[in-house]
């Protein structure tokens, strides 16, 4: 039997395609968290502006949340509905609306895979450099509303530095072209980075315009062995004085093991217990700076080993040690940390997150990776099969508090490229002020009057 609300909403805009399937329910109900029972009204899917301003217009008419979709690999729960929400999935809304040679800027619609977006603009001749293993699955505008970094936020920023426009529907239905691709404007507020790291909370992303730059050079991936924690930081300041980065990846032989367990090869006869990846040009020049680079930390015993890429093969082989950590450990449901500080107080901030997790964790395994050139950590913490996940989360919550008052010694932050969502929310006062929380509620109030965009996620 359809709900009056379903009824209501299909009267509304007949034309609209819906979902109300449990396996669709189930499947556009969650993220990649994995630990919220989806339990969405329907799942929508527009097919243009126009439809998605009437759903924002019927949603403040009837008092139904709205949960907007991307290509759900949220790791925050920042696209979750489990609270009788509408799902608006921009699935439909995929395509490529223009490429403009002088400007350098790609305009899609928010539903459009990032990889489709990085082939577009390499089809175009130019790069769209924010980059992740989640690429073939995420779509630009999920990744605009989080803010993703990635894999070379080192060599080129976080999504922000890149959206030149957003086309965005506010929580009370207006239509909004913020930024309007424009180099220089200084005509009040830049509107176009509240959508940035939204979450949806404000409004609905649904299409962007991205600035696209040169390609990269031709690269070399290196991956190195170290044989202690604390020479982490030292071996990126040797490199980066040297060379300019593409990349600069750290993962622990933990995570190196879960990897290997999942079918990718071992990089080394013998295990070490922490490895970075990285990347920069395979210049003549750049390859000689690498390899002194190499030696200098070989000589001062901060790297045991190391193996630079011979082939593009080889390079998507050392890449993939890096990149599969995250599907090698889905299956344990980890709890994700993931914090950022600035990358001067790193070295203190390690050692004493090192201790704290020690201390606190004896009983779980721990799983350290990151993009360590950014000063962004990720902590996984993977739950034991016989433990039951509720007592698991309390346990984990109980030591992300104490994390959070670390990160805000050090000025950090819960959140440097997941979002906070349903996940970090408990937290969020730990490294914003009330102030901010205040003044991002103020600003919430304004587009979303109504309080349909996204609700409970963010702060409450
Ligand atoms: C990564 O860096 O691999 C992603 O942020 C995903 C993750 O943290 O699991
Ligand atoms: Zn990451």
């Amino acid at each position: 039997m359809p709900t009056p609300h379903l009824a209501s909403l299909r009267d509304a805009i007949p034309q609209l395609r819906l979902l109300t399937e449990p396996a669709d329910l189930e499947h556009y109900g969650r993220d990649w968290t994995r630990r919220w029972v989806p339990a969405p009204l329907a799942i929508a899917l527009p097919d243009s502006v126009e439809e998605v301003q009437a759903i924002v217009r019927w949603a403040n008419a009837a008092g139904v949340a709205l949960v907007p979709s991307g290509g759900r690999t949220g790791l925050s729960g920042g696209a979750v509905a489990a609270n009788g929400e509408l799902v608006v999935s921009l699935a439909r809304m995929n395509r490529m609306l223009g490429f403009d040679a002088v400007d350098r800027t790609l305009t899609v619609q928010a539903g459009m895979p990032l990889q489709r977006v990085q082939e577009l603009a390499q089809e175009h001749g130019l790069h769209y450099p924010v980059d992740f293993a989640a690429r073939g699955s995420a779509s630009i505008g999920g990744s605009i509303a989080t803010n993703a970094g990635g894999i070379r936020v080192v060599r080129y920023g976080n999504t922000r530095e890149w959206v030149a426009g957003v086309t965005f529907v506010s929580g009370s239905g207006e239509l909004m072209a913020l930024g309007r691709a424009l180099v220089k404007n200084s005509s009040g507020y830049d509107l176009r980075h509240l959508a940035v790291a939204s979450e949806g909370t404000l409004g609905i992303i649904v299409e962007a315009t991205l600035r696209l730059t040169d390609p990269p050079p031709a690269s070399n991936v290196m991956l190195l062995a170290l044989p202690s924690f604390a020479a982490l930081m030292q071996v990126f300041a040797t490199f980066r004085t040297r060379l300019q980065l593409q990349a600069f990846e750290f993962l622990t032989d933990v995570a190196l093991q879960h990897v290997l367990a999942h079918g990718a090869q071992a990089p080394f006869a013998e295990t070490h217990p922490y490895y970075v990846v990285t990347e920069f040009a395979s210049d003549e020049a750049s390859e000689a700076e690498a390899l002194t680079a190499f030696e200098q930390c070989m000589e001062q015993g901060l790297v045991s080993d190391g193996v630079i890429s011979a082939s593009d093969a080889q390079a998507a082989q050392l890449w993939r040690l890096r990149e599969g950590i995250t599907e090698s450990l889905a299956r344990y449901v980890p709890y994700k940390n993931d914090v950022a500080v600035r990358i001067s107080a790193m070295p203190a901030f390690l050692a004493e997150t090192q201790a704290l997790l020690g201390r606190e964790y004896p009983h779980f395994e721990v799983v350290w990776f990151g993009h360590i050139g950014d000063g962004n950590l990720h902590i996984n913490i993977l739950k034991p099969d016989a433990m039951a996940q509720d007592a698991f989360v309390a346990d984990c919550e109980r030591v992300t508090k104490l994390l959070a008052q670390v990160l805000q010694a050090h000025g950090g932050s819960i959140s440097a490229e997941h979002g906070i969502g349903l996940v970090k929310k408990p937290y969020l006062d730990c490294t914003r002020s009330a102030a901010e929380i205040s003044t991002m509620r103020g600003i919430k109030a304004v587009l979303d009057p109504g309080g349909i965009m996204n609700p409970g996620k963010v702060f409450d």
